[in-house]
C-alpha cells in the first residue's frame, strides 16, 4: 500500500475518533471544497482565477467605482458557470456531519452557495453570497437578479448601481458574521480547515486562534498550507475524497 495512503487511512481514523467524542467542532472551507465541482479555485497557478485575472481590477471597491460594468459582467460570467455545476461528495459529507454530530459549526469564505445546495442548514458565509445582491448606496440585499441584457443594473428603490453581496478585498467582512466565527473558533475542541489556502485574512487566523484556546486542529488538503504546522492531523488529499470517508468513519463509530 501507498505509504501516503495508509497514513491518511490512520489521519482519518484518529479524526472521525475524536470527533464523535468532541463537544465543539468548527469546520472552515474555503475555495478547494468547490474544485472538484468544477469551480476553479483562486490560487492554483494552472486555472485559479487569480493566476487569470488581477483581483485589483474586479474585486475591490475601487474597480467598481471606476468600471462597475466590467465587475458586474464578471460576475455574471461566474454566475453563469455556477448555474451549470452542483454540490460534490465532499460538500454532501459535511451536511452528513452536522446532521450527526452534536455541535457542528460551519463557516467557509466561499461565496458559491453550495454547502447551503448540499443541506447545511448552519452557514456562516464570511465573504458573502455570490446568489444576492447588494445595493451599493443603501446596503439592502436581496436575491433578485436583473436580466441577463442589463449591464449596469440599479437598485429598484434608489437606482444606485446593484452589486454583488460579496465582500471584495479591502473592505471589513460583516462585523456580527466574524464575531460568531471567532467565539465559535474560540470555543471549538476541534477545528477542521478544509480547502483553503488559509492567506486571506480574517479568516486565516481562526484556525490559530482555534489553537491558541486549546483546539485540536486538522486540516483536509492536497498541498500544505500556512496552517499545516500547527496541525495535529493533516490528511493530504482532495475533500471530495476525504470527507466522505471521514463521514462514513464517523457514522460507524457513533454506530458501534
Ligand atoms: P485559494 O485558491 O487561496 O486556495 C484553495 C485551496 O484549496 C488550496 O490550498 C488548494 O491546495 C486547495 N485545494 C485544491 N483542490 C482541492 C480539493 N479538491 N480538495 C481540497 N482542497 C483543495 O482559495 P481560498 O483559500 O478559499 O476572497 O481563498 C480565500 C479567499 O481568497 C477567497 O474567499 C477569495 C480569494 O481572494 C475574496 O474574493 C475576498
Amino acid at each position: 500500500m501507498n505509504p501516503r495512503y495508509a497514513e491518511n487511512i490512520s489521519g482519518i481514523d484518529a479524526l472521525a475518533n475524536i470527533l464523535t467524542q468532541a463537544t465543539s467542532v468548527v469546520v472552515a472551507t474555503g475555495a478547494g471544497v468547490s474544485a472538484e465541482s468544477g469551480i476553479p479555485t483562486f490560487r492554483d497557478p494552472q486555472d485559479g482565477l487569480w493566476s487569470r485575472y488581477r483581483p485589483q481590477d474586479l474585486a475591490t471597491p475601487e474597480a467598481f467605482a471606476r468600471d462597475p460594468v466590467t465587475v458586474w459582467n464578471w460576475y455574471q460570467w461566474r454566475r453563469q458557470r455556477l448555474a451549470r455545476v452542483a454540490p460534490n461528495a465532499g460538500h454532501f459529507a459535511l451536511a452528513h456531519l452536522e446532521r450527526i454530530l452534536p455541535s457542528f459549526r460551519l463557516i467557509t469564505q466561499n461565496v458559491d452557495g453550495l454547502h447551503a445546495a448540499a443541506g447545511n442548514q448552519e452557514i456562516l458565509e464570511l465573504h458573502g453570497n455570490i446568489r444576492r445582491n447588494r445595493c451599493s448606496r443603501e446596503g439592502t440585499v436581496s436575491d433578485w437578479m436583473p436580466s441577463e441584457s442589463d449591464k449596469l443594473p440599479t437598485c429598484p428603490d434608489c437606482r444606485a448601481p446593484l452589486r454583488p453581496d460579496v465582500v471584495w478585498f479591502g473592505e471589513s467582512l460583516d462585523p456580527t458574521l466574524l464575531r460568531r466565527a471567532v467565539e465559535a473558533a474560540g470555543r471549538a475542541d476541534v477545528f477542521l480547515s478544509v480547502g483553503t489556502s488559509a492567506l486571506v485574512e480574517p479568516a486565516a487566523s481562526l484556525g490559530r486562534h482555534a489553537d491558541s484556546h486549546g483546539a485540536m486542529i486538522a486540516e483536509i488538503n492536497p498541498e500544505r498550507t500556512p496552517l499545516t504546522d500547527l496541525a495535529d492531523i493533516f490528511i493530504q488529499g482532495k475533500s471530495g475524497e476525504v470527507l466522505p470517508r471521514l463521514m462514513r468513519r464517523v457514522l460507524a463509530i457513533l454506530e458501534e
